[in-house]
């Protein structure tokens, strides 16, 4: 059976580094305490003139270019994020025309942090059905633009960045083995960001008001991502009949490193086989994933043949776990 294979990924993170120093002006925080609690020592911060479908853009161009493709052979084009350039047109729509992909249908996938992964499942969904043959997933994010730089508990946690990948049919063993995605709307009052929609209303946020941003509940989130997080990873590896020791490399969403690390020990993956680079990212949300992906191939971390795991979470709640043959 056809499987779907990412050809070539990209990434783009903007110039501007702010680094845990440079929020100990801003908040009542220290480098030791984020470093201990997180293990993120620096984000990026996009320009004022950026938009998410700008950062997307670039980081969609650089996968093309791996992938040895144009942009007129895309077929469908699929962005996550929880920073959309607007209400509408969806962001898809403004990358798709900045790459003058022409041919592709293009939307917006909303699942926050899980976002790129739930892309990936659509994405793999088409190629099998051969409805498309070349399909791009975005994840892109503006984190700076919903966070409330007064609250401690959140500004210090987030960052800027995107990350693409270009998926094909394989008729080989390599392809994605399998994707696994869940939603838990019940939990959505662990992290949302209210404002801006029908149940609050649009365009009265005025100054001072903080609904458009991001509000958690961090030590109820903390909990639950580790549990859905590994829960999926083993449903993902026991479905296709694999072990933890199979895995080569296990990409998680870059959020707190002693999340990552907890699953890591909950899963028996040992840290030499767990890709970390949230130290100079913080969690850029949909982007997360994506852009370690491209960081794990570009640094040779992940040969032909390998297995990856991908296993991600956020708001919504949402959570999700890919299988990859390399
Ligand atoms: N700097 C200094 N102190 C801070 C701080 C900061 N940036 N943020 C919180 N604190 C303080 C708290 O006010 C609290 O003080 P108190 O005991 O006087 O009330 C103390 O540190 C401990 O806070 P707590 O929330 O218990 O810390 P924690 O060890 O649980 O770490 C998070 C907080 C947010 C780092 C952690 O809960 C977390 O990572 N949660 C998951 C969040 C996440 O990843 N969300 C996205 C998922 S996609």
């Amino acid at each position: 059976m056809l499987r779907a294979k990412i050809i070539g990924t990209g990434s783009y993170l903007p110039k501007k580094v702010m680094t845990n120093h440079d929020l100990e002006k801003l908040v009542d925080t220290s480098d030791e305490w984020i470093m201990t609690r997180t293990g993120i020592r620096e984000r990026r911060i996009a320009d004022k003139k950026e938009a998410s479908s700008d950062l997307g853009i670039k980081a969609a161009r650089e996968a093309l270019a791996n992938a040895g493709l144009k942009a007129s052979d895309l077929e469908l084009i699929l962005v996550a994020t929880a920073t959309p350039d607007m209400i509408f047109p969806s962001t898809a729509a403004y990358v798709q025309h900045g790459l003058g992909a022409g041919n592709a249908a293009a939307m917006d996938i909303s699942a926050v942090c899980t976002g790129f992964i739930f892309g990936l499942s659509i994405a793999e969904q088409y190629i099998k059905t051969g409805r498309y043959k070349t399909i791009l997933v975005v994840g892109t994010e503006i984190m700076s633009r919903i966070l409330d730089w007064t609250d401690r508990k959140t500004c210090v946690l987030f960052g800027d960045g995107a990350g693409a990948a270009i998926i094909q049919g394989s008729e080989d063993e390599s392809g994605i083995l399998s994707t696994h995605i869940y939603t838990d709307g019940s939990y959505a009052d662990f992290l949302l960001a209210p404002g801006s929609g029908t149940r609050h209303g649009y365009g009265s946020a005025a100054q001072g008001d903080k609904s458009n941003c991001i509000h958690m509940k961090g030590n109820e989130t903390f909990k639950v991502a580790v549990n859905f997080m590994s829960k999926v990873a083993r449903e993902a590896l026991e479905s296709n009949g694999l072990a933890s020791e199979d895995i080569d490399l296990f990409i998680p969403h870059q959020a707190n490193q002693r999340i990552i690390e907890a699953i890591a020990k909950k899963l028996g993956v040992p840290s030499e086989k767990v890709f970390m680079n949230l130290h100079k990212y913080g969690n850029t949300s949909a982007a997360s994933v994506p852009i370690a992906l491209d960081e794990a191939l570009r640094e040779n971390r992940i040969k032909r043949g390998d297995l990856v795991l991908i296993v991600a979470f956020g708001g919504g709640l949402t959570w999700g776990a890919s299988l990859i043959r390399w």
